[in-house]
């Protein structure tokens, strides 16, 4: 059976009190899910620990480009490596609002690699895909791709399922990695997307944020 992903990830959102309601509520409505899927919860770091132990993987949503250091406000990959499967790196969100270069998320992929966590780029656009193969050759060995066309974050305006595969398709020829779709997946449009044969799942911002939506999308999936 195909392997999927479904990536929920919150960004700059949710006090300790609202993530901790979260998880209750998810705890009650969230489905078992098939060994072919993968649940990767994204919050922000400082509610990492309040879902350690929980049924579904855990990812990060940025990772400092640098070692352990004098780095102040950054959060190294060894510093949260125990906690989190996967990450996050260089959303658009990162690269518009922080000046994220290529070179920069490459740096992060590699702080990723080795701690050992698996990296998911964040791709809006075929040259970010050939930029990061140059930059880091054997990225193929572990890392994922999560293909979000600006227009399509936030916006309540996905691309359709079919242009988003056709796109997975030929980053897919440049790298040979799961390649998951996002901007805008809902409950009521997720299942057309995960049904293409390019793509191996979902990245969700908005709708991961109610878990009840989040929950729902899920079981629309599954
Ligand atoms: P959205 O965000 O689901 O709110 O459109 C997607 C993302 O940026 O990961």
């Amino acid at each position: 059976m195909k392997k999927m992903y479904i990536l929920g990830n919150w960004k700059s959102h949710k006090t300790t009190e609202e993530a901790s309601s979260w998880k209750q509520q998810f705890s009650t409505l969230a489905p078992s899910v098939p060994s072919n899927v993968t649940i990767i919860l994204c919050p922000a770091f400082h509610h990492l620990s309040l879902f350690q132990g929980v049924l579904y993987a855990l990812g990060a949503q940025d990772l400092s480009p640098f070692e352990d250091g004098a780095y102040t406000g950054e959060v190294s990959a060894a510093m949260v490596g125990r906690m989190v499967q996967y990450a996050l790196l260089g959303h658009s969100e990162r690269r518009t609002h922080f000046g994220e270069t290529d070179e920069i998320v490459s740096e992060k992929v590699r702080r990723a690699r080795e701690a050992g966590i698996r990296p998911i780029v964040c791709v809006s656009h075929i040259d970010q895909v050939k930029a990061l193969k140059a930059l880091v050759p054997d990225f193929g060995e572990a890392g994922m791709l999560l293909y979000e066309p600006v227009f399509a974050i936030g916006s309540g305006t996905p691309d359709t399922p079919q242009n988003a595969s056709r796109t997975a398709q030929t980053m897919s020829a440049i790298l040979s990695v799961p390649i998951l779709y996002g901007g805008s997946v809902t409950p009521d449009n997720v299942k057309a997307f995960v049904g293409e044969e390019y793509l191996a799942g979902v990245g969700v911002g908005g709708a991961s944020l109610d878990p009840v939506k989040f929950s729902q999308l899920i079981k629309a999936v599954i």
